[in-house]
């Protein structure tokens, strides 16, 4: 069997691009998207492919081709399942917030409502593809509904993660460092493989195409984020042991990234990181080391998630003493809401952190992001419950002029790294604000040199 019907249920920013790249590159597919989210399918379907749901640099291009053409969109689940060969699971996975595991186990509820469907729907065999994050072993417990409650159908079922990195979605799926398919050791499951290995091998070499079983393709993907998120933990405890040495972390970072053991990306000090996973799949990983009774594995992971959290709260504590110690009543302008550069993404951004600890102390905040909207902030602000949504909406205000942003501010913080911040009219901006005029570069986005000679009182982050 070649595939010539894909369907792919979730379309999110792993569902979306994921599958606009394989109708891109394998046009004889028919790949159909689903969504219960009726918004965001009429999104993807707005006539001005400038108006889908996700930005990610050059994903419009891809999505005015293929659209229309073997690229669908769709709310119409049943059918979509149905009609398709191979089935991407691809929705949310997030923390729990509730029951047993609550804010550490990942919610399989949308996961379990997936395979429940596909089980009723089915008349004819299918590959189910595992692409959201999962924890390792939920592959068998897909196969326990899928078997017991459809039609009789055979189901095959593959893990294949996916290692996309927002904001560079794209260029990440074009040319991927690998591809990692796990299936089932026995003839059934080997075809399966076969059929997804043949898809990715449309446009990624066969040797970035790994094959394993279905344990290793799963707890690999919860493995490589929490290696990633340790990097950049690991730097930002050294960028407080450098604020009190001396010693700079830029300098650090350089010096012990030329060491090709231990390599130059990934290193970047920052506010903290954020973004939909990283925390997410941590906090699943040491729920799943503790159920095991692996309480040193489990203690040994979550210290990433506590820096990650001290890092966010002590750039917040650093502005509250800087500007001598109170900011009730103070304008403090934020460059960037986004959790990374070339996102609209806020999910988990430290930038919410650092703003509920301000508001916290009746900090005026304005905040000025590229790609992010007041709505956004306001969601984000609220899903906290510090405080009132009213106060939360009196206590940030959003400009779409980065300029008039930064009018008669105390201080400007750094949240995103934004290319365009580093072109601004750094003097015009000096000259607007109230003196002493401060930055907080949460990203060692800026030059010092030049900011302290327009005569700003400039912070980075380790040093
Ligand atoms: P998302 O929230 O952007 O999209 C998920 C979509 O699934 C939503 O639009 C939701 O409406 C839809 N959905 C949920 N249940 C559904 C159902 N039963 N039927 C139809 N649609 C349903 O999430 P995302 O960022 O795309 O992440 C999806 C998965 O991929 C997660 O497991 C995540 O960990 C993983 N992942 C994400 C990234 C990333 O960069 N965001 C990268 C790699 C892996
Ligand atoms: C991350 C991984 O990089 C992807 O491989 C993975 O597929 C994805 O998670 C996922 O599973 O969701 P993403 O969160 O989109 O991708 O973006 P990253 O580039 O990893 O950045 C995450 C956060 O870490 C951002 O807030 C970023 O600013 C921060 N970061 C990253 C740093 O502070 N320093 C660094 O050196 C690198």
């Amino acid at each position: 069997m070649k595939i010539k019907s894909i369907c792919c249920i979730g379309a999110g920013y792993v569902g979306g691009p994921t599958m606009s790249i394989i109708a891109q590159k394998c046009p004889g597919i028919k790949v159909t998207v689903v969504d219960v989210n009726e918004k965001r399918i009429a999104a993807w379907n707005h006539p001005d492919v400038n108006n889908i749901p996700i930005y990610e640099p050059g994903l419009s291009e891809i999505v005015a081709e293929a659209r229309g053409r073997n690229l669908f969109f769709s709310t119409e689940v049943d059918k979509a399942i149905d009609e398709a060969e191979m089935i991407f699971i691809s929705v949310n996975t997030p923390t729990k917030t509730y029951g047993v595991g609550k804010g550490m186990a990942a919610d399989l509820k949308y996961i379990e409502l997936c395979a429940r469907q596909i089980a009723r729907v089915a008349k004819t065999d299918k590959i189910v593809v595992e692409k959201s994050t999962l924890p390792v072993r939920t592959a068998s417990a897909i196969r326990d509904i899928l078997d017991n409650t459809g039609n009789g159908v055979n189901f095959q079922i593959l893990s294949n993660p996916e290692f996309l990195a927002e904001g560079t979605a794209v260029e990440d799926l074009l040319a991927p460092d690998r591809v990692l398919i796990g299936g089932d050791s026995t003839a059934e499951g080997q075809e399966a493989i076969a059929e997804l290995v043949a898809i990715y091998a449309n446009w990624v070499p066969r040797d970035k195409i790994l094959t394993t079983n279905v344990w290793s393709s799963e707890l690999s993907k919860l493995t490589a984020n929490a290696f990633l998120a340790q990097r950049v933990s690991s730097i930002n405890a050294m960028s407080e042991l450098c604020e009190k040495t001396g010693a700079d972390v830029n300098e650090v970072a350089k010096a012990i990234g030329l060491d090709s053991r231990i390599g130059s990306k990934f290193l970047k000090a920052s506010v903290g990181f954020g973004g939909s996973c990283f925390q997410k799949d941590i906090l699943n990983l040491v729920y799943i080391a503790k159920t095991y009774g692996l309480n040193e594995v489990a203690d040994y992971w979550e210290q990433v998630i506590i820096m990650n959290d001290h890092q966010k709260r002590r750039f917040a504590k650093n502005i509250i003493k800087t500007l001598y110690n109170t900011v009730s009543g103070k304008k403090i302008t934020f460059l960037g809401w986004a959790f990374k550069k070339d996102t609209n993404d806020t999910r988990e951004s430290a930038a919410i952190y650092v703003a509920d600890d301000l508001l916290a102390e009746q900090a005026e905040i304005c905040v000025y992001d590229p790609k992010v909207e007041f709505e956004q902030i306001q969601t984000d602000l609220n899903y906290l419950e510090t405080r009132s949504e009213t106060l939360n909406g009196s206590g940030v205000q959003v400009k779409t002029d980065v300029y008039e942003a930064c009018h008669n501010a105390h201080a400007i913080a750094v949240l995103t790294e934004w290319d365009e911040f580093k072109t601004y009219d750094w003097q015009k901006i000096y000259d607007n604000m109230l003196k002493p005029a401060f930055v907080f570069d949460g990203r060692n986005l800026l030059d010092k040199t030049t900011l302290e000679k327009i005569g700003f009182i400039y912070q980075a982050i380790g040093s």
